[in-house]
């Protein structure tokens, strides 16, 4: 049997082992220590965002976000629908209804039509939700420009689940020509040298468009650093805001909530979602290499997209013009009509071969566990097993997504002879 292929495995970069080695020998191996607070002051420099904690997870980061914003019983929180459970069941925790909104087909994140048209109709019910909390799906920013202004114009605030887009980005002015591609960052300047004109490439001044990291400028932003991401503390999350005050407030949530006493004493109820010193040790030998990671899954992106992209039926999730993607997985869209075989079919075959694939998240508004029909919470399902009320706005697009996506192995330390291996097997499928 050949070796196996993961879709999406850690990549070490080599400095972790000296951060962690660093961290047994100041003793701290216990929850929290100068790691958490060096991996914190870095992740800050590197998002830009001013405030963060490190936590246990991603799903703890939602949970402290909505927590602050006073998400609680009766309260609507529209989400994604397609996207990750972890990035919906604090809502569930906090007792509230999550509200699934589809996508849009440009972006394959939260659409910003249909979020207009859904507050516009809660405003006018008199009951907006207590917050949105878009994703970011498969490292692509969601429109965060078209998004804030809805939100702000109903006062609504913006939790962001950047969980899948550690090194994003997303430009803050809207242009046709902001990305910034190779050879656009080059002018031209005109040089005449004994009556001949020379013309050399000098940079541009720079561009008026800024970049801001994923995550930045909403209320909050959410990260996970499980092992399958971009990078991996094996399992751990980040809280960041430009707010202080919500960073605080979650830190003292985060540590069971203990006042400042000698003694323990709470007078409230808080949780142990704090991140150990030892994983965030590891955090910070990975941050420091996001930046090649990045591009390293922007290249295995477009390695799939020379060898596959003019198979008929295939089709690569589009990039936004506002952002920049960091392609954590690359996900194609097989339509079976057009390429002969279906998803489930390049699924098993490469299963066979002992690669892993996976289809694209089953959209929230399909999960069993919820029930988008029935407004009571108390509802049981097959087994008796609780199922939990919400409501879906549209669902069309992500079902499509779903039906016809796969996400392909995506692991940076793949190497172009592994990506052949995925390519000749995904060809093979093809109708004869
Ligand atoms: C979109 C999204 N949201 C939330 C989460 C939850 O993060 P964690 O697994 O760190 O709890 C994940 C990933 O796991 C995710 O992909």
């Amino acid at each position: 049997m050949k070796k196996r292929i993961f879709l999406s495995p850690p990549h070490l970069g080599g400095d972790e082992i000296q951060f962690v080695q660093k961290a047994f020998e100041s003793n701290y191996i216990a929850p929290l220590g100068p790691m958490v607070d060096a991996f914190e002051r870095e992740f800050s420099e590197y998002t830009g965002i001013r405030h963060c904690v490190a936590l246990a997870s991603g799903t703890a980061a939602m949970h402290l976000g909505l927590r602050y914003l006073g998400v609680g019983s009766g309260d609507e929180v529209f989400g994604s629908t397609l996207t990750f459970i972890g990035s919906v069941t604090p809502v569930t925790f906090m007792g509230g209804t999550p509200v699934f909104i589809d996508c849009d087909r440009e972006t394959w994140n939260m659409d910003p039509v249909l979020l207009e048209a859904e507050l516009e109709r809660c405003a006018k019910a008199g009951k907006l939700p207590k917050a949105v909390a878009p994703t970011d799906l498969y490292g692509q920013c969601c429109d965060y420009a078209r998004i804030y202004a809805v939100c702000q114009r109903y006062g609504v605030p913006v939790v962001l689940d950047a969980a899948e887009a550690m090194g994003a980005k997303y430009f803050t002015q809207r242009r046709k020509d902001a990305k910034e591609k190779e050879g656009e960052k080059l002018g031209r300047s005109e040089d005449v040298k004994s009556g001949s004109v020379q013309t050399t490439l000098v940079p541009r001044a720079p561009s008026p468009v800024t970049l801001n990291h994923a995550g930045k400028g909403g209320k909050a932003a959410v990260f996970s650093f499980n092992g399958n991401k971009i990078m991996t503390t094996s399992g751990g999350g980040m809280l960041a805001s430009d707010d202080g005050e919500l960073i605080e407030k979650a830190r003292f949530w985060s540590q069971q909530a203990k006042e400042p006493f000698v003694h323990y004493e709470h007078t409230e109820i808080g949780y142990n979602y704090r991140m150990s010193n030892i994983l965030a040790a590891i955090g910070r030998g990975q941050l420091a290499v996001l930046d090649e990671r990045v591009q390293r899954k922007r290249e295995i992106f477009d390695y799939y997209r020379a060898a596959l992209g003019c198979a008929t039926g295939i089709a690569f999730m589009p990039e936004a013009a506002y952002g920049r993607c960091n392609r954590w997985l690359t996900v194609v869209l097989i339509t079976p009509e057009m390429f002969g075989a279906d998803r489930e079919v390049v699924r098993q075959a490469l299963n066979a071969e002992n690669i892993e694939s996976r289809p694209v998240w089953k959209p929230m508004h399909l999960q069993p566990v919820f029930d988008c029909r029935c407004q009571r919470s108390d509802i049981r399902g097959q087994q008796g097993k609780q199922r939990y009320s919400a409501r879906v706005v549209g669902g069309k697009v992500a079902e499509d997504l779903f039906e016809r996506g796969l996400c392909l192995p995506s692991g940076t330390a793949m190497t172009n002879s592994d990506l052949d291996r995925v390519i000749d097997i995904i060809l093979k499928c093809r109708r004869a």
